[in-house]
């Protein structure tokens, strides 16, 4: 059985994906690995956490030296890295935690996998199948004016604190590709929604308040644009490229869903009075344009024709249908949330793990 590590595991996009592997019964040893910032989350895994094939370490990609002997006792057969900081305001703020985890935690994993991948006896780990998968976003590019498309030929340029350390990290991933043959693949994803996301992004944020009747921060006049995926559809995409990309290659992952942040408000505003019961036109009451986000960029979309063309892969639901489902699971999960702003999901290791 091969022994796949995914970092970040406990995080939004990480939770997603490990369950989607789980509840198919994937053949795999899964170890799934997180710091637990703020960001991380057991209670995401919590449905998992007994499967045979599974198991959860808590551990930091920053530290080095506890990378490399964690890499030489696994001898993992393929690294999905989606371990980072991800979030751009709090990047405003804080751009070395940024710098730390996402470009020197991706160096760490890219030298012990190098060192372990590379150097080992070709009995003990076959190289032939070995990959390391850098899980990056479609912010690398920069900001799109009204036209166009991000594909898989448009240069770096990033722009903010995030989106430059995601851009460097995914630079030194493909420099190990190219100078030491290390097996990698890259791929560049658009905005993520839905089930377990952190309600300090967007979506979550704009749920969480509609139902409790607080207001809605809106940047600016709420005319950015970004491109919306379902995260189970990225969960599938990841899988897909993970097993069927060619070493060296990389991808553009994305809905052709582009929306207005105010539409989408708005938009959100009548499912959840839907919902909720509530008069037509009552949550949309909440949107507040607040002060801009510095440097924002104005408009993201990814072209994902390669990934379509090549591997078969292609989003499943409307963002319509992706909406109504998260809302309700927002509104089906409320221990879920409340855990969350309450700060209580950070007790859910010591409680269960920290004992075992
Ligand atoms: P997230 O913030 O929800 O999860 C990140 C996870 O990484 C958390 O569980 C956190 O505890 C963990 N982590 C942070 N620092 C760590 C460290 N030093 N060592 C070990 N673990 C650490 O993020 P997400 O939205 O799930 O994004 C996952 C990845 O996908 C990121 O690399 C992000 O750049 C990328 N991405 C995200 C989106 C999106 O829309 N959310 C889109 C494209 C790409
Ligand atoms: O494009 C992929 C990226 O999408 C990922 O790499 C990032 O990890 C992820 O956080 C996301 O970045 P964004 O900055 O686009 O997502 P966020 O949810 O923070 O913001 C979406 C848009 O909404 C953006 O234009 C800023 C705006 N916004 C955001 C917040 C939090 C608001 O208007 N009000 C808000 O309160």
């Amino acid at each position: 059985m091969r022994t796949i590590l995914v970092t970040g595991a406990a995080g939004f996009i990480g939770s997603n994906f490990v369950r989607m592997l789980m509840k198919r019964g994937e053949r795999v040893k899964l170890i799934a690995f997180d710091k637990l910032t703020y960001a991380g989350n057991l209670e995401n895994l919590r449905d998992i956490e007994n499967e045979p094939n599974y198991n959860f370490i808590r551990g930091d990609i920053t530290d080095a030296s506890f990378v490399d002997q964690f890499f030489a006792e696994q001898l993992f057969d393929g690294v999905i890295h989606l371990a980072a900081e991800s979030h751009v305001d709090r990047s405003i703020v804080s751009p070395m935690d940024f710098i730390t985890t996402n470009i020197i935690g991706t160096v760490n994993l890219l030298n012990a996998a190098r060192s372990i991948w590379l150097n080992s006896d070709p009995k003990i780990t076959n190289r032939d199948s070995v990959r390391f998968y850098q899980i990056s976003t479609d912010e690398v590019f920069g900001s799109l004016d009204q036209g166009g498309y991000f594909t898989e030929k448009t240069g770096y340029d990033p722009r903010s604190p995030y989106s430059a350390s995601k851009a460097s990290a995914d630079h030194l991933v493909r420099a190990y590709g190219h100078t030491y043959k290390l097996p990698i693949i890259v791929s560049h994803c658009s905005n993520n929604y839905g089930p377990f996301q952190f309600p300090e992004k967007l979506i979550p944020l704009a749920i969480n308040n509609i139902k409790n009747n607080k207001p809605i921060p809106v940047y600016s006049r709420g005319e950015n644009v970004r491109d919306w995926i379902y995260v189970e559809d990225h969960a599938r995409a990841i899988d897909t490229v993970f097993h069927q990309a060619k070493d060296g290659d990389h991808y553009n992952i994305g809905g052709f869903n582009e929306w207005k942040n105010i539409d989408l408000i708005h938009l959100l505003c009548k499912i959840m009075d839907e919902k909720l019961g509530r008069k037509e036109g009552t949550s949309a009451q909440l949107i507040t344009f607040v002060k801009d986000r510095p440097g924002h960029d104005m408009r993201y979309a990814i072209d994902s024709t390669k990934i379509s063309r090549d591997l078969g892969w292609k989003p499943s639901l409307t963002f319509e249908e992706g909406l109504s489902k998260t809302v309700d699971w927002y509104l089906e999960n409320e221990e879920w949330l409340k855990h969350v702003t309450s700060g209580a999901y950070q007790h859910y290791y010591e409680e269960q793990y920290h004992r075992r």
